[in-house]
């Protein structure tokens, strides 16, 4: 990427090293370019500037209008998230992702959401228009495109056993069914927060079959095939305990964590055990990544995707 044909002003040394920014940097902002930007608490370990300004680096190749765009990281408080957001449109950026806390406070603060993303009731990416930020939610591709990529399975006329009923259960279910599933079991620890979700999720089942069920009881007319996807946080330390036994479930076609650090998490490697189809959450990063940059520049995920997916590869090969 030509950085060097932007004015980075005294910022330069800090976003080449890949710094974590703060909104305090704005004051000082003198950045010409096409500004992108992920908000989080904490951000230090998001792999997201490394994916986005690859990509941007492979298109620039055959495009040169991407070669001053760029991908930088803030460290944003949750209570700053409103000024935070101001600000940044008004120093001109054109796309913003979220990433934890921010997915659902950011609702509120956006003059428009895209349609598909109302009933995830969170968003992960933010474009600039003439009125306001719009807001999109990428979770939900990301997440399809990773099953028929890592595991060759369509969303569509598949049964799914839904492991959690937090955010990231939420969003996994609506994609579900939005895409018309075959039937959508969820199972959660807590059956309070098993039900609120299950409510939420009503309004929009139409004539899917939508079950629920207390981990460790799975129902004995749970139909064989299902795909499991894991949307709990357990996994997330290797001494987590598995979420569910996978010797319970008749024949499930395959295991997806939506955790892609640790690679192979205890519930991935139950599932190497028993023979099953497993992958990470990692391909998920790169979907919803690559769909977030087509937003922002209309250049297609498919095309942005690989080298999303190169720049990660290390982590990829350690996966399984
Ligand atoms: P997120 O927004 O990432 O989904 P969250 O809203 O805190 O995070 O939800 C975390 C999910 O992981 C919940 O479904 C939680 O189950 P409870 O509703 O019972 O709290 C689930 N979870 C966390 N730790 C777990 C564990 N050790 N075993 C099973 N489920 C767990």
């Amino acid at each position: 990427m030509a950085r060097s044909t932007v004015s980075l002003g005294p910022l330069k040394s800090k976003i080449e090293n890949s710094e974590v920014l703060t909104l305090r940097d704005l004051d000082a902002w003198a950045f010409t370019g096409t500004a992108l930007a992920v908000l989080g608490h904490p951000i230090k370990h998001s792999l997201s500037p490394l994916m986005h300004n690859s990509a941007l680096a492979d298109v620039s190749r055959e495009d040169r209008q991407y070669e001053d765009w760029q991908y930088f990281r803030f460290e944003v408080h949750p209570s700053d998230l409103s000024p935070a957001l101001v600000a940044l449109y008004e120093k001109g950026f054109h796309g913003i992702n979220l990433t934890v806390p921010h997915k659902i406070l950011a609702v509120r603060e956006v003059s428009t959401i895209d349609p598909a993303a109302q009933s995830v009731g969170a968003i992960n990416t933010l474009k600039r228009t003439s009125t306001g930020w719009t807001g999109f939610n990428t979770d939900g591709y990301g997440l399809s495109t990773a099953l028929q990529e890592s595991l060759g399975l369509e969303l569509r006329g598949q049964h799914v056993v839904l492991l959690g009923a937090g955010g990231a259960a939420r969003g996994a279910a609506v994609e579900c069914l939005q895409r018309q599933c075959a039937s959508l079991w969820i199972a959660n620890r807590t059956p309070e927060n098993l039900a609120k979700l299950l409510n939420t999720l009503r309004p929009i089942t139409g004539e899917i079959p939508l079950r629920g069920f207390t981990l460790g009881q799975v129902p004995a007319d749970l139909p064989a095939g299902v795909v499991v996807i894991n949307a709990t946080s357990a996994g997330l330390h290797v001494d987590d305990p598995t979420p569910i036994n996978l010797a319970d479930l008749p024949h499930p076609a395959g295991v997806f964590d939506m955790i892609y650090n640790p690679p192979l998490t205890p519930l991935l490697h139950a599932a190497k055990q028993l023979g099953l189809p497993h992958a990470n959450g990692l391909s998920m990063l790169v979907h919803q990544g690559a769909k977030a940059l087509e937003i922002w520049s209309g250049v297609s995920a498919a095309r942005t995707a690989p080298a999303m997916s190169a720049v990660l590869a290390p982590s990829l090969n350690s996966a399984t």
